[in-house]
């Protein structure tokens, strides 16, 4: 146990499932060294901001709309996730390729989790359900989820951990993408708890 709690920021843009079971590791010790200090949204009206005042976490939402270019938008994420002294950026289900002003100012401090087993499934174009159906469609035996670090190639940092799932017959992309989040929310939390506990704080 730290004798200081690692700052996370949560990055969403939709459902918030994997946002709620990050809370709830911290409110139950999985996630023993860190607290939620901010969720960022790139959208408003979002359920997962709903959920996270429901726990009385600290959202806001910043528009794309607002800035003229992607790195410009970055630049306003770095200066909230400063001012909230953030030390670790989990995104969950955060639908932006980020660029150079984020990814320089937390290198090797920005983990993701993607919902296929990496390097299988991934990059630019696999996200939500086309990954699951991509798996399905390949007729693999087995798919899962992957927590990695972000780094300038997309779903292509270095991994952290897997979880693997069966895929029976009569399986669709949408129970598969039910079983692979169940996953998700186990694999999320006790991956971040690992990592910190090698931070140097
Ligand atoms: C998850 O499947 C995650 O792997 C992917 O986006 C989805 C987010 O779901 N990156 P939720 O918003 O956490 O419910």
């Amino acid at each position: 146990m730290k004798s200081k709690k690692v700052n996370l920021a949560v990055l969403v843009s939709g459902s918030g499932s994997n946002l709620v079971a990050l809370i709830d590791a911290v409110k139950s010790g999985v996630i023993a060294d860190g607290q939620i200090s901010l969720v960022v949204s790139n959208k408003e009206d979002v359920y997962a901001l709903q959920r996270a005042e429901n726990a009385g976490v600290k959202a806001i939402s910043i528009k794309r709309s607002g800035f003229s270019s992607d790195e410009e938008f970055d630049k306003k994420l770095v200066e909230k996730l400063r001012e909230y002294k953030i030390e670790l950026v989990l995104l969950a289900g955060y639908m932006r390729i980020l660029t150079a002003p984020v990814l320089e100012a937390y290198r090797d401090r920005i983990l993701n989790i993607h919902p296929s087993l990496l390097p299988e499934f991934g990059g630019l174009g696999m996200y939500g359900m086309r990954v699951h159906e991509a798996v399905i469609k390949a007729g693999v035996p087995v798919s899962g989820c992957t927590v990695h670090i972000v780094n300038e190639h997309v779903d292509g940092g270095p991994i952290l951990a897997q979880a693997e799932v069966s895929i029976l017959p009569g399986d669709t992309p949408a129970s598969l993408a039910a079983k692979i989040l169940r996953e998700e929310h186990r694999l999320y939390p006790s991956t971040v708890q690992k990592f910190i506990t090698g931070f140097d704080i």
